[in-house]
């Protein structure tokens, strides 16, 4: 009944038999491998044809109704505007949707892109990304992409990556919450810890926004960006990083508290690399002396008091992170303490 989902009010008429058939199939037919969001809202199935609904006059009154009430499943059509690949795997690129609207949306959020797929009769394939871009970006959505390879072509990502400046998306309204920057404590008060974002890889994306957000909206609070990526030419967005940590040290932490580190997990095969080395969440682990990369950076002992995680990549960076982070009495926000406290939360993607 993922249908009704979403505070829907209940549907005036069923859902026609055909339609609930097909949405059956359609799950059915998914090998189990191909993940959607944990908040994708309805099976993307369900969504393959949306102007269906909109075949009778009873029926395009239900689907207002059902639009009204459930945001998540507009799909409209946008424009690729921009690509850039980092290498032939890894790229940024721009999206500008087809009415020229950058709707509301919070940093850490994703949306749905989809393109019907030739090799499969042109069946619609959607995927969720990451917005890299900030709400305050009312000219695009920016996304990192990278294009998976193995063990077989990714369905979408071969497509995208095939694609130039030009070619249509079908895209879907923003959506997701586990990255949603915390504002306040479970009492009420201000949230003014320190923000640690790990990102591997190309999880580094919603942060991307969340920096460009924080620092749009004058946000006082310590900010420090860590990405973990194999190679160096996979450090993505690190002179915008660079640029906004250059920017702190010129105009004072009391008005803008940004550090951005990276760390290379395949460094014999970038010997110039001089910073931190192994994946991310070795920021986290303890040196012979019990103080971690993360505490030396920031010349204290980071305690669940005084510091939020936010954390996004492959689960092994996530429980990689967890290892280290848990013994110190941190939980996550999926797992929070009967008062409502936690200091992380985190997005995985397998
Ligand atoms: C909330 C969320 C946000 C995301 N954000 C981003 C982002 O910002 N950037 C990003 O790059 N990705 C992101 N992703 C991942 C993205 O949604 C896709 O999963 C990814 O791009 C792969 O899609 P695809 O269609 O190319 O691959 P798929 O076709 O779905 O393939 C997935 C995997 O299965 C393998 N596979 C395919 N066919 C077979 C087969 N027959 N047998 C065995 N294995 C097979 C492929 O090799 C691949 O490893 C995000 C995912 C989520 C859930
Ligand atoms: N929000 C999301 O859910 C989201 C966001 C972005 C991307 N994605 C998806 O994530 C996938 C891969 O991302 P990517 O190519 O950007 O990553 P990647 O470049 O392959 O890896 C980035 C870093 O993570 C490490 N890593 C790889 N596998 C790991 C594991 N199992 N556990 C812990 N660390 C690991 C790598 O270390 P090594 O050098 O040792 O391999 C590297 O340091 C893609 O399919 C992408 O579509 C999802």
């Amino acid at each position: 009944m993922t249908f009704l989902r979403g505070g829907f009010l209940p549907l005036i008429r069923p859902v026609p038999a055909g339609l609930r058939k097909k949405s059956v199939q359609d799950a059915s037919r998914r090998p189990p491998y191909v993940r959607f969001g944990p908040d994708c809202g309805p099976d993307p199935g369900h969504l393959e044809r949306p102007p269906d609904f909109a075949g009778g006059t009873s029926f395009s009154k239900i689907f207002k109704q059902w639009k009204k009430g459930w945001n998540m499943v507009v799909e409209s059509l946008s424009t690729l505007t921009y690509i850039e690949k980092l290498k032939d795997d890894l790229m940024v690129c721009r999206l500008v949707p087809e009415n020229k609207e950058i709707p509301e949306y919070k940093a850490g959020q994703y949306i749905i892109i989809g393109m019907p797929n030739p090799n499969e009769n042109n069946r619609m394939v959607r995927r969720a990304y990451s917005i890299a871009s900030h709400p305050e970006n009312k000219d695009y959505f920016e996304l990192y992409i990278r294009w998976v390879r193995k063990p077989l072509p990714g369905r979408l990502t071969t497509q995208l990556f095939n694609s130039k400046v030009g070619t249509s998306l079908k895209w879907m309204t923003p959506r997701g919450d586990d990255l949603l920057i915390n504002e306040t404590l479970h009492n009420g008060e201000k949230d003014e810890r320190r923000i640690v974002c790990l990102g591997g890889g190309t999880g580094l994306a919603p942060f991307v926004s969340f920096a460009q957000h924080l620092h749009e909206v004058g946000d006082k609070r310590e900010i420090i960006v860590l990405h973990g990526a194999s190679y160096t030419d996979e450090l993505g967005y690190r002179r915008l990083f660079e640029d906004l940590e250059r920017e702190s040290e010129d105009v004072g932490k009391d008005k803008w508290n940004f550090t951005y580190r990276a760390s290379i997990s395949r460094p014999t095969e970038n010997r110039d690399w001089r910073g931190q080395v192994g994946r991310v969440e070795s920021f986290l682990k303890p040196n012979s002396n019990g103080v971690s990369a993360l505490e030396e950076l920031v010349g204290e002992k980071i305690t669940k008091d005084n510091t939020i995680f936010y954390i996004c990549g492959w689960q092994g960076t996530i429980d990689g992170a967890m290892n280290y982070l848990e013994p110190k009495g941190f939980v996550t926000s999926r797992k929070k303490r009967d008062d409502g406290s936690f200091e992380v939360k985190f997005e995985s993607y397998g």
